[in-house]
């Protein structure tokens, strides 16, 4: 589907995933940043659960439910004994599969007694998890993010703990007229909140397309790429893949560029929103550029630039949390337009793979 936009509102309904909407548990999250796990336990809640991380003797990352089945000691609390985890309680030891293999108070090890162990899978610099049902823990539904590791790109990055739900900030990042204001002297350039986008969904993906022609770079971009009095055209090309991960791949064509200098520049943008609760997000996020390989003054400037802007969404998304929670008692319906086209399509597909596990 690919739609025009106009000026007509759209009719918001009961049919898009909102702030109360239990999040996906089908689908590959990121548990972790690959440097976060060692051999020293690490605890994350994850989807309400709370789980206990390491990396078992020959390096591979290990996720278990982090509650002793006996009384539910923290695990985290315990220490490992080669790839077992020792609770710190009263001994109980658990294998990487959740497997009870040893009780000190008992002579035999309760071998049916276990916790719960996630599918876990690196793909450096990410470690992903899969918290829904084991029987479609399918490693290729991880959309492709191949460049983080690849030798023609340098990445950045860093991580929010963001007090808001998943679906406001999935929605923050299908909103490009935002850029105009919230981050009006960064990433948005007066043009951009009005110029021409595109919507389509291909299944449960949304993608929004944003160009503008014959401008200037906007400042993230024009100082590293050292474009600043150049015009350009720039394109951002901006995908809702999973519940779990966003990307824009933005492209941005040097028109002044003189003979023998650079004319095309790529960032690709990965954000990787992990629901830690109901109302708090995981927010992992990398900007990679395919240019100034070797400068790192355009990492900092992207990197520093990247952290402002992103401060910011964060700060209006907890914003927004805690006045809706305030007012949680107090009927409102919020206004949305043809503008919102791409955030309503995401909040539609979210809900239906909701929907679709509570069916099940
Ligand atoms: S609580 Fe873990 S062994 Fe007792
Ligand atoms: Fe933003």
């Amino acid at each position: 589907m690919s739609e025009a936009v106009t000026a007509a509102p759209v009719r918001e309904q009961q049919k898009y995933a909102d702030e109360g909407t239990p999040p996906v548990r089908n689908c590959w999250y990121v548990a972790a940043l690959s440097d976060e796990i060692s051999r020293e336990l690490r605890e994350r809640t994850i989807l309400q659960d709370v789980i206990v991380m390491y990396r078992a003797a020959d390096g591979r990352p290990v996720a278990l439910q982090n509650r002793c089945a006996h009384r539910s000691f923290p695990l985290s609390k315990g220490y490992l004994e080669g790839d077992r985890v020792v609770c710190g309680y009263h001994g109980l030891t658990y294998d990487p599969s959740g497997v009870c293999v040893r009780a000190p108070m008992l002579k035999t090890a309760p071998t049916y007694v276990r916790i719960q162990s996630y599918p876990v899978i690196e793909r450096a610099p990410l470690v992903w998890i899969w918290m829904g049902d084991l029987k479609r823990a399918d490693p290729s539904l991880i959309p492709e993010h191949g460049w983080l590791a690849d030798a023609g790109w340098r990445s950045v990055g860093g991580y929010y703990h963001v007090v808001s739900n998943y679906v406001p900030l999935h929605e923050n990042l299908l909103d490009l007229p935002h850029f105009s204001f919230l981050h009006a002297d960064n990433i948005g350039t007066p043009e951009y909140a009005a110029a021409p986008f595109d919507v389509s969904a291909e299944g449960n993906k949304v993608r929004i397309v944003r160009r503008v022609d014959n401008a200037a770079a906007p400042p993230i971009y024009a100082v590293p790429m050292k474009l600043e009095g150049k015009r350009v055209n720039r394109v951002s090309d901006s995908w809702f893949m999973t519940p779990a991960l966003h990307v824009a791949f933005a492209s941005i064509r040097n028109l002044d560029a003189a003979s023998g200098e650079r004319v095309d520049y790529r960032v690709n943008i990965l954000h990787l929103l992990t629901p830690e609760t109901q109302q708090s997000v995981h927010y992992f996020w990398f900007m990679s550029r395919d240019f100034a390989l070797d400068d790192p003054s355009a990492g900092k400037w992207l990197k520093d630039s990247a952290v402002k802007a992103f401060q910011e969404d964060k700060d209006a998304l907890e914003w927004i949390c805690a006045l809706v929670r305030q007012e949680s008692g107090r009927p409102f319906t919020e206004s949305s337009f043809a503008s919102d086209r791409a955030g309503l399509a995401m909040r539609k597909a979210i809900l239906a793979l909701a929907n679709a596990e509570r069916s099940a």
